[in-house]
């Protein structure tokens, strides 16, 4: 059977660095307080000419130099976004335009913090389906741009960047010893639309709006749904926590990754953590954290990762990936 197989990853982050101190300075808040309640001690900001596309762009093409390729062997483009530079058309033209691609096709994915396991979900079926035969899957955002600078309890919680993966179809033998995508699982619930909104929109406000965020109602929800779909991924594949080699979470909360880590019984050795270098990136933080996995050393060939994620909406999913 057609597996979709990672061969090669890719990211790219804003030229500015801001710390949690450099925040005290303009919002009544501490690096106490963020580094307890979210494990974030710096993030990365947009300046001028930094946008999603640049970053989602700078990270495709690191993604296909790591992978040898050029945007000649790319079909697909897939972009996993909540703050795209247009509302149309959709920044994955943008970017397929940037990488000098003509031939192929170009869209976005919305499912906010979960957008990467969607857009990784969606762009499988795709090559399974004979659609596209390599697809670049980028979570590229600039959330500082839909911030409130003035609400402490958001401002504080976010960063830009973007990572990407070229996925390539190959010939599996269909079991769970195959490379590629094993399983996917995504859910959403729009009965908890009001916790993680942004309060704008070109039908409703006509402006771009803010984010607004019950954090607290969202954490309490975060573990259990979390936990809910990688359980399902294990079942579906028969695996159990101990075949895991790594867990790359979204990264939104430190509080919220080792809860589901331990409630699943995964070793926090097995756990990729950036949060405290990127603070949540959204779409971009996974990608982003398997970017930094794969350069170090620890996600090797033939490992068995799990993606997993939550976010507005709600939405989340979890994505088994023999690497
Ligand atoms: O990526 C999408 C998914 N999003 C998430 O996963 C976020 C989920 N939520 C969270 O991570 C946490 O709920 C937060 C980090 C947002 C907040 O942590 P918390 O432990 O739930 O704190 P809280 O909202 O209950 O606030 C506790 C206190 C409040 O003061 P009072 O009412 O107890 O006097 C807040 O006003 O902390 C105060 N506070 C702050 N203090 C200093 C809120 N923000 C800040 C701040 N600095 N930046």
């Amino acid at each position: 059977m057609i597996r979709s197989v990672v061969r090669g990853y890719g990211a790219a982050l804003p030229k500015r660095v801001v710390t949690n101190r450099e925040l005290e300075e303009t919002v009544e808040t501490s690096d106490e307080w963020i580094v307890q309640r979210t494990g974030i001690r710096q993030r990365y900001i947009a300046g001028e000419g930094e946008t999603t596309a640049s970053l989602g762009e700078q990270a495709a093409r690191a993604a296909l130099d790591n992978a040898g390729l050029t945007p000649d062997d790319i079909d697909l483009v897939l972009v996993a976004t909540s703050t795209p530079n247009n509302t149309f058309p959709a920044t994955a033209v943008e970017i397929q335009n940037r990488l000098g691609m003509t031939h192929g096709y170009a869209f976005d994915m919305q499912a906010v913090c979960t957008g990467f396991v969607y857009a990784m979900a969606t762009a499988d079926l795709h090559i399974r389906g004979g659609m596209a035969k390599r697809a670049l899957v980028i979570g590229a955002e600039t959330f500082s741009r839909i911030l409130d600078w003035n609400d402490r309890t958001t401002c504080v919680l976010f960063g830009d960047g973007a990572g990407a993966l070229v996925i390539e179809a190959a010939e599996g033998e269909g079991t769970i010893a195959d490379r590629g995508v094993l399983t996917s699982h995504l859910r959403s619930d729009g009965s908890h639309k009001d916790k993680l909104y942004v309060d704008g929109g070109p039908s409703t406000t006509g402006t771009v709006g803010h984010l607004r965020m019950e954090g607290r109602e969202v954490f309490k929800h975060a573990v259990a749904m979390i936990t809910d779909v990688i359980e399902g991924a294990f079942a579906a594949t028969g695996t159990t926590a101990e075949d895991l080699d790594w867990l790359v979470p979204h990264q939104a909360n430190r509080r919220i990754i080792d809860g589901s880590a331990k409630k699943l019984g995964i070793p926090s050795e097995k756990v990729v953590v950036t949060v405290d270098m990127h603070g949540n990136t959204s779409a971009a933080s996974i990608p982003l954290a398997l970017s930094v996995a794969c350069a170090d050393g620890r996600i090797k060939k033939g490992d068995l990762v799990m993606l997993e994620a939550m976010g507005g909406g709600f939405t989340w999913g979890a994505l088994m990936v023999r690497w």
